[in-house]
């Protein structure tokens, strides 16, 4: 049987622990994927106990409380923390989401957070984006057009076009439905992946643009599309209750009847 090791400076050891002060009744132990590309140093998980009567609710708000409080080195990504920017994806207990609407009562235990997994770690908890943002400009996200737009109106919509954006625009890019999809894992250099074909689709079926056409010839491919096989991880994981494995059966049930039209 074939044997597999890890290179040795992958291997991830046993980082420091933080206790929380003596007589701390209330304290949740949070586990921290940490590395630093500078150190030379393997990762590590550093151990951090929080006393939870003065921290707030969501996971987003322990790893401030870290970062402010014991260690100011911990590096990760956050701006809004309302669920809308999208930056402070990771993977919490083995689930890829967004810590700043993650409430930590949900974990039971010991809560372990990682950096987006199958993805390249530029420090802690920060995944290198590069990839997945060039796959999405790929796509062209914006109207495209040949007509000229109204001389005095913006380009409308009626109700019922506008109602078919629902359920996709909503979509913050946080890329934890791609990374928790096998297939974007093994292929991720041609595979454009669950949150760009959900993207794609949201330009596809909106009734302004005028690209419809050429849109689907790029996406006719065996790798940028046809390596979903409907796994479904992608709608389990998305934080914003969003269906990409339905946006995607979606372009290739318009592919089929491009075929019979
Ligand atoms: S449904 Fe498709 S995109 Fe979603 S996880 Fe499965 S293979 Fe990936
Ligand atoms: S579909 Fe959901 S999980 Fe995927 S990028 Fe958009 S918001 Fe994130
Ligand atoms: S900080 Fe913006 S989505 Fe979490």
């Amino acid at each position: 049987m074939a044997e597999f090791t890890l290179p040795k400076n992958s291997v991830v050891q046993k980082g420091n622990t933080y206790k929380a002060a003596e007589n701390t009744k209330n304290i949740r132990v949070f586990e921290v994927y940490r590395w630093d590309p500078d150190s030379g140093e393997n990762p590590r998980i550093d151990t951090y106990e929080i006393d939870m009567d003065k921290c707030g609710p969501m996971v987003l708000d322990a790893l401030l409380k870290i970062k402010n409080e014991l260690d100011s080195s911990l590096t990760l990504r956050r701006s809004c923390r309302e669920g809308v920017c999208g930056s402070c994806a990771m993977n919490i207990n083995g689930k890829n989401t967004l810590a700043c609407t993650k409430p930590i009562e949900e974990s039971k235990g010991t809560v372990k957070i990682y950096p987006l997994p199958h993805m390249d770690v530029i420090k802690d908890l920060v995944a290198d984006m590069s990839h997945f943002y060039a796959q999405y400009a790929s796509i062209k996200p914006w109207i495209d057009t040949q007509t000229p737009a109204p001389a005095d109106s913006e380009r409308l919509q009626s109700k019922s076009d506008r109602t078919q954006l629902n359920g996709l625009y909503e979509c913050v890019l946080c890329a934890c439905c791609s990374t928790s999809c096998p297939s974007y894992w093994w292929n991720s250099e041609r595979y454009l992946g669950p949150a760009v074909l959900l993207q794609a689709y949201r330009w596809i079926i909106d009734s302004r643009d005028e690209n419809t056409g050429e849109r689907l010839d790029e996406l006719e491919d065996p790798f940028k599309l046809y390596r979903c096989h409907t796994i479904m991880n992608c709608t389990d994981t998305c934080p914003k209750g969003l269906n990409p494995a339905k946006a995607i059966a979606e372009i290739k049930k318009l592919l089929v009847q491009r075929q019979q039209a």
